[in-house]
């Protein structure tokens, strides 16, 4: 990053290719990890490989060895303002496959943000003890404020962003790719297939970071069903009009269905975000049923039709359906702590290693 840089230069850097590399990447590699944007084809397309190398190596007597002592002595703090289940322990998880060790904060009131302390002066403070920070927050632009602080200091290290408020959920998108990359292995891959995202996209991270990580691919087609409150909003729909992505919006599910469903190749179910409805979630939660996948919707799409969805759930995608041949929702799990190892490595530059370490050992 420019010396002297200021926060407002350094957010506005954010939405111009160039200028985003030169403040999120390291050697050309991502080093802050903070949106969807901010990867090229390339990037994915290596992160994808370091997954699968580490998978391998993990199910490997010597590999797993060899994975253990990847980032040993590397410690990671993991900040979590907002309750999760999968994105925290995957990253755990992840961080332990390479020999890692973490450390977590989830109440945020028992830190001395308590006292009025400052973001850039808490992440300097953190960045004495850690050599990367994992950062979920209620704020679409605490991990940006983070990233700038850390970048402007005399010891930068990385932030990953495991949620930003409203906005975006990076490595969710990345993990999704990763299982649409697989699920789609024998069918020429994700490049001009038709992926439908469901839920309220303007205020759901995961469904808004899917959508901007599909224009890095050929001719994908992004429909959307979304209550019409919460339909995508300018910003998203101007970045994939300008990667020429053909988009629909539907409000009601079985309308877009009966239209279009023998065409699509994925859905991607999300629950509604009430946690953000004015006054607070209604004591019911759950998706009204425009939102909810029936049973009689399979006549309307292809038996090959991924299924997926972040998790957690709660009635938008009922039990019946995970056994149809597309349900893939415990393999996007599975593969999130995979995804999130191989952004650890990455941001450490051990990325290469493990990738010629599979190799050597015929796993890639
Ligand atoms: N998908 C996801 O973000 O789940 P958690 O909220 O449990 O982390």
């Amino acid at each position: 990053m420019p010396k002297g840089m200021s926060y407002e230069e350094f957010k506005e850097s954010l939405s111009d290719h160039d200028a985003r590399r030169r403040v999120l990447c390291k050697d050309d590699r991502p080093f802050h990890v903070l949106l969807s944007q901010q990867f090229g084809r390339p990037d994915i397309d290596r992160l994808c490989d370091t997954a699968t190398a580490i998978r391998r190596l993990d199910r490997h007597r010597e590999g797993r060895g060899f994975l253990r002592a990847v980032l040993s002595g590397y410690r990671v703090m993991h900040l979590f303002s907002q309750p999760s289940t999968r994105t925290a322990q995957s990253f755990l998880a992840g961080a332990d496959k390479l020999g890692a060790t973490s450390r977590t904060v989830t109440d945020l009131s028992t830190s001395s943000f308590a006292k009025g302390e400052s973001v850039a002066d808490a992440v300097r403070t953190l960045s004495s003890f850690f050599d990367a920070i994992v950062v979920r927050h209620h704020e679409d632009d605490f991990a940006t404020q983070a990233a700038w602080a850390l970048s402007s200091s005399a010891r930068p290290i990385p932030v990953i962003s495991a949620g930003s408020g409203r906005s975006q959920h990076v490595t969710q998108s990345l993990l999704d790719v990763y299982t649409l990359r697989y699920s789609f292995a024998d069918r020429g891959g994700i490049e001009g297939k038709t992926i439908l995202i469901i839920g309220d996209i303007s205020r759901n991270r995961a469904a808004r970071s899917l959508a901007y990580l599909m224009t890095k691919y050929r001719q994908p087609r992004v429909y959307f069903v979304s209550p019409r409150d919460y339909v995508p909003d300018g910003d998203l729909l101007d970045y994939l009009k300008k990667h020429e992505i053909e988009v629909r919006i539907h409000e009601r599910l079985e309308t877009m269905l009966r239209e279009h469903g023998r065409q699509i190749d994925a859905m991607y179910i999300t629950r509604l975000q009430q946690e953000w409805d004015e006054g607070g979630p209604p004591s019911e939660l759950g998706s009204s049923e425009a939102y909810v996948l029936k049973p009689e919707y399979r006549e309307l799409i292809r038996p090959d039709c991924v299924l997926m969805h972040p998790l957690p759930r709660v009635n938008e995608l009922p039990d019946d359906w995970e056994d149809h041949p597309g349900f893939v929702v415990w393999r996007q799990v599975r593969n999130g702590m995979w995804i999130r190892a191989a952004v650890f490595a990455t941001v450490h530059g051990a990325d290469e290693e493990i990738r010629a370490r599979a190799r050597r050992l015929d796993l890639l």
